[in-house]
């Protein structure tokens, strides 16, 4: 019989699609936890759902390295930013494998490859004439000799005078107003606790509005899910869209902008072309071209993200893309949050949970299967909820999957699987027709309706079980040939199941 899930038709083969995916790039600064999870198993899913299908697909991803955080992270363990850097690079690989996370390649935005990349889109960028020169005014710290992101810089509410107040705006339920952090009173630098003083300094800035025509059509097209399409419409272009700060003054960890000495690119530039230098070294290695994957019609690019990067990956990300005349996305695929009993992940809480530490205690497959049971298309927030966990794996997975194989292969050891595949009443037939449903259940991201769906066939598979009653035939010298046909029935269905699951059960 078939395999259930083959791409198989009478017509003929069907030509196989050829499908880049990437999940988001990780920042290098921390370790990966249950909150970053989600996404990349959501990912790891759907590449080997599209994998088992028979399709070209492979998937990217890297460190995303650069940027004020990890220089302070660096200094704080009186290490180089290129030492620290390949301490994480080394703890996410292994946190990502103790998931069955599969890249085809895991690269770093501080890599050759990627440098080269920027430069080649920043060339095409600037011979577009999108890039601008502006001299803005912003807090510098004298201590640390470096300007201050608004998240690095605290003092009190200049409207309600509640101390202790972080850059841009105010936390005190009854005020929640926001300002410019100059405006703070007693600004205080988080870096050194030194006052900061405003300074100003050239940067370049790429113009947006010159795409927004571009970016209306392109949004509206089909890449994007309708909640997103229509939060982009309502939230930024229904005005002429501001321009973009891509550069940073140094001292800063990243590309020096080769044609203005000093500056940086900032890590939102170089993060995501961090994509394109992974696929580059994966080609690299496979004997491939770079162009075959990132210039052709032929190739669907898949990124999967959460919402809260939405706007990097709908409008700066395409319009990067579109000047440098690389292809654009099929799909930006848009998930929403983890939270832990309803709440949202907390340090106080203690529900931040490492991968590695999650990893110590639990097979991947438990939270691989939940998870998937639980991720539908849409944003919404998916919880984690520990009882609902442990019930689920154990009634699904232990009493329901696992159970239809371990009441029935026992048997078969001793009297073998039938020559002919028996009646089982059609069940065979029903799980096999059932196979499209299921696809299209993981090719749109529904995971929770393709779990759904595969549980239904073992609901149905474990009662023809308990009917017939192996453990009651083998008993019987003259029912052996009923016990054989029972078991083999049982097997089968299993194997359709666990077929099924792969991609989420490795
Ligand atoms: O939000 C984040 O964690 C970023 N490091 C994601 C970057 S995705 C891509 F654009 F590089
Ligand atoms: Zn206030």
């Amino acid at each position: 019989t078939d395999l259930p899930f083959a791409h198989h038709s009478h017509k003929g083969p069907k030509p196989l699609r050829k499908i880049l995916v990437t999940s988001a790039l990780p920042y290098a600064n921390g370790p990966i936890n249950i909150g970053h999870l989600v996404e990349y198993i959501q990912t790891d899913i759907w590449v080997r759902f599209q994998k088992l299908r028979g399709n070209r697909c492979i998937y990217l991803c890297a460190d995303d390295t650069h940027g004020t955080a990890i220089m302070i992270s660096a200094k704080k363990q009186g290490v180089t930013e290129e030492e620290f850097i390949a301490g994480t690079h080394e703890e996410h690989q292994r946190d990502f494998a103790g998931f069955d996370i599969e890249f085809d390649n895991y690269g770093s935005t501080n890599s050759d490859e990627n440098r080269k990349l920027c430069g080649e889109i920043w060339t095409k960028i600037r011979a577009a004439g999108l890039v601008k020169e502006k001299e803005i005014e912003q807090l510098y710290d004298p201590e640390a000799g470096t300007f201050l992101a608004d998240r690095f810089v605290q003092g009190t509410c200049p409207y309600c005078k509640t101390p202790g107040q972080n850059g841009d705006h105010c936390e005190n339920p009854s005020c929640l107003k926001t300002f410019e952090p100059s405006e703070l009173i007693d600004p205080k630098s988080t870096l050194s606790g030194a006052t900061p003083e405003l300074r100003k300094s050239l940067h370049l800035f790429i113009e947006l509005e010159q795409l927004h025509e571009f970016l209306n059509e392109w949004t509206k097209s089909g890449p994007l899910q309708d909640e997103v399409a229509n939060y982009l419409n309502g939230h930024f272009l229904h005005e002429p869209l501001r321009d973009w700060d891509i550069s940073r003054p140094g001292p800063y960890f990243g590309f020096e902008i080769p044609d203005s000495p000093g500056n940086y690119w900032y890590v939102w530039f170089d993060a995501p072309i961090g994509y394109i230098a992974s696929t580059q070294q994966w080609c690299d290695r496979n004997g491939e071209k770079l162009d075959d994957w990132w210039k052709s019609d032929d190739v669907e690019i898949h990124h999967f993200i959460g919402k809260d990067i939405t706007y990097f990956h709908t409008l700066f990300w395409p319009a990067m893309l579109k000047s440098a005349g690389l292809s654009l996305p099929k799909k930006v695929r848009i998930h929403g949050f983890l939270t832990v009993g309803g709440r949202k992940m907390s340090k106080r809480d203690g529900t931040f949970v490492k991968a590695s530490t999650c990893s110590k205690h639990l097979d991947p497959s438990a939270v691989r299967y939940y998870y998937a049971a639980k991720l539908g298309a849409r944003l919404d927030d998916i919880d984690l909820n520990l009882q609902e966990f442990v019930d689920k794996v154990n009634s699904d997975l232990v009493g329901k999957v696992v159970n239809l194989a371990s009441r029935s292969a026992k048997f078969v050891q001793q009297v073998g699987l039938s020559a002919e595949y028996p009646d089982d009443g059609g069940l065979f037939e029903q799980a096999a027709q059932a196979g499209d449903v299921i696809a299209q259940a993981y090719e749109d991201c529904d995971y929770a309706k393709a779990m759904r769906l595969i549980l239904e066939l073992a609901d149905r598979a474990n009662p023809f079980v308990e009917e017939n009653a192996p453990w009651v035939l083998r008993k019987d010298e003259s029912k052996q040939r009923q016990l054989q046909d029972v078991c083999t029935v049982a097997l089968n269905l299993f194997r359709q199941i666990v077929i099924y699951l792969a991609p989420v059960l490795p």
